[in-house]
Formats: C-alpha cells, sequence, structure tokens
C-alpha cells in the first residue's frame, strides 16, 4: 500500500477547514455565470496562477474576492457538498467546519442563506456517507468587536447549528483581547471556543487566546515554540494544535516543508492535529497535509497513526462517536 493510500485510510477528523477556502476555481466559474458575476479572471488556470501569496493578507484579498460568487442557499449546499466528498475519499470521519457569516453578510446575503445551505449539506453528509459534524463561526478579526457582538446576536435563532465560535483574517495588529467581551458572552452562551493565534502573531497572542478568550483548541499555534514555558503549559493541558502545513508553506510562514515546526511540536508533547484550512488555495485537501508532513520527516506509521488519533480525541464530536471512531483507527493500525 502506498503512503498516500495508508493516510487515506485512517478514519480522522478533520478540525482547522474554512468552507469558503474549498471553493474550487472550477466552482467559482460555475457559480459565477448561475448568479450573473463577472470575475476578473477570463480562466480556471488564469484563477489558479493568481494563487501566489507572499503572506496571509495577499491570501485573504483573493479570498474575500472569491467568495463574492457565493450568493443563494443552494451555492452554500452545493460548496459543502463538494468539500465533504472531497474528505471522504480522503478517509475524514468527522469535520469542524468554519464559516465567515461577516464576509457574506455585508455582502447582503442573509445569515439564514449561509447557514441553512451548509447545514443542509453537512447533514446529508452524515446521512448519507457516515461523517459527523460540528459548525463553528468564525469573527473576522480586522472588523471590530462591535460587530462579531452583532454577529452573535444575529446567530442567536441558529444556536443549535452552531457549536463554536472561532476568529480568523488578519492577525497582525488584531490581537486576542480585541474580543475579550464577545468571547466571554460566547462562553455564557455554551459556545466551544477556538481561535487562530500564532499563525503570523507571536507568542503573546497565543498566550492572550489562551488567558483572555479561553480558547479550548489553537488554529495553528507555530509561533507558541517561541516561549518554552508557554509550549510546556498547553503540552501539559494537552490542549490541541490545529496545524495546517500547505498553508504555512503557501503564506510564506515557513519557507520549505523541511523547516515546518512539526517534529518540534511533537517533539515538546504538544497534541498536533494535521488540517487542510483553505484547500483550493494552497494545493491540496487534508491527506495532502499529512502527505507533505510524512515525505520531509520521513514519518513513521506509528507518528501517522498518532496524527490521526489527536484529530479524533481533540475533536468536539460526542464521545461514542470518539469512541467508534479511535476503535476504527486501532483496527486500521493493527490491520
Ligand atoms: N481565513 C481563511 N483562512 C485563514 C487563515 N489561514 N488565517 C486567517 N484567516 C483565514
Ligand atoms: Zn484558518
Amino acid at each position: 500500500m502506498t503512503q498516500i493510500d495508508f493516510i487515506r485510510s485512517l478514519p480522522k477528523a478533520e478540525l482547522h477547514l474554512h468552507i469558503e477556502g474549498s471553493l474550487e476555481p472550477e466552482m467559482m466559474f460555475e457559480l459565477a455565470e448561475r448568479n450573473q458575476i463577472s470575475l476578473p479572471f477570463d480562466s480556471v488556470d488564469a484563477v489558479r496562477e493568481a494563487y501566489q501569496f507572499s503572506n496571509l493578507q495577499d491570501f485573504l484579498d483573493i479570498y474575500y474576492q472569491g467568495m463574492s460568487v457565493l450568493i443563494t442557499e443552494q451555492d452554500f449546499f452545493d460548496l459543502t457538498l463538494a468539500y465533504l466528498m472531497k474528505a471522504k475519499s480522503d478517509g475524514v470521519r468527522h469535520v469542524e467546519i468554519f464559516f465567515d457569516p461577516q464576509g457574506h453578510v455585508e455582502r447582503g446575503v442573509a445569515f439564514e442563506t449561509v447557514v441553512n445551505g451548509i447545514h443542509r449539506a453537512l447533514i446529508e453528509g452524515e446521512v448519507k456517507h457516515d461523517i459527523s459534524f460540528g459548525l463553528i463561526m468564525c469573527f473576522l478579526r480586522h472588523l471590530s468587536e462591535a460587530d462579531a457582538f452583532e454577529t452573535l446576536v444575529q446567530a442567536k435563532p441558529y444556536r443549535d447549528k452552531i457549536i463554536g465560535i472561532g476568529l480568523d483574517s488578519s492577525e497582525q495588529g488584531n490581537p486576542p483581547e480585541k474580543f475579550q467581551h464577545v468571547y466571554a458572552e460566547a462562553k455564557k452562551q455554551g459556545y466551544h471556543l477556538v481561535a487562530h493565534a500564532g499563525e503570523e502573531g507571536s507568542a503573546d497572542y497565543v498566550l492572550q487566546a489562551l488567558d483572555l478568550l479561553k480558547i479550548e483548541r489553537i488554529d495553528h499555534g507555530n509561533s507558541i515554540l517561541d516561549d518554552a514555558a508557554l509550549t510546556q503549559r498547553v503540552a501539559d493541558a494537552g490542549i490541541a494544535l490545529t496545524v495546517c502545513p500547505l498553508s504555512n508553506l503557501k503564506l510564506c510562514v515557513v519557507d520549505t516543508a523541511e523547516n515546518h515546526p512539526l517534529p518540534k511540536m511533537l517533539a515538546k508533547g504538544l497534541k498536533v492535529t494535521l488540517n487542510a484550512d483553505d484547500p483550493s488555495y494552497f494545493g491540496g485537501y487534508i491527506a495532502d497535509n499529512y502527505l507533505v508532513m510524512a515525505q520531509a520527516f520521513d514519518l513513521d506509521r506509528k507518528t501517522l497513526v498518532k496524527l490521526a488519533k489527536n484529530s479524533i480525541t481533540a475533536s468536539f464530536a460526542d464521545t461514542s462517536r470518539k469512541q467508534d471512531l479511535l476503535l476504527e483507527l486501532l483496527e486500521r493500525a493493527l490491520a
């Protein structure tokens, strides 16, 4: 069995996936036509060629432009189902999907259109393809905390469809402390809490996200290694990092796969999971992210199984689902 087949055969959870970042150029064109929207590209190839980024902001500018083709509930349904089919072929059995409601509401798309389309596809994925799920609503950190509060209010009627709150977009200059009041309110309302921290921001941003936002998982977390005490604390507490290798490469957070901090993270006892982030923009889905690290560091099967195990135990799936997936993973590892 080839390495990629082995990786795909492992039951795993995807915990860091922006659904808008799974919009493939082919679907971007299809939806642009369906919704009579003009794109600043004349071919699928031209779109792919534009996906060269030197930092996070470069990417975000194109990412927000790309999502402008998403208008109707059916668009959000089609986008999500297409992602789930890719995930299924990579062995994903549980997904926790991020979405950016502010990126849609500010374009005049109703909150309900977004949530209902994504959620309907997630239900179909669960019923027809046995992929359990959670939906996590992210606040855009370049906007104000007041705007985030408004988004939290808009989410209220859909409380049963959304399990958690995240924080994404431009990290530098938008520290976690900016959102501490809205996170406190979200915690009161019973949401799970996560946040992007330490992608381009310093280890201090990770510390703030833990202490001020009270997050349960760290999205990215690369810069944590700059602070030995913090690294020890996060390792001891078993707080998971949702690491995204191909994203780190495409956004120049790391220069080569061989310089990725994954081995150091593992050596420090950090609970690392591997994820795709924005697969259509970064050149690969979750199995490709496992593969690039396996090849760069000659990871053995035991380590690949450990990474898949971490993804299941770090998820917000219920206990019985976790037990089922862990049992399947164990059977697979022993086969
Ligand atoms: N939005 C989508 N992908 C993101 C990332 N990797 N970092 C911050 N915001 C994002
Ligand atoms: Zn992300």
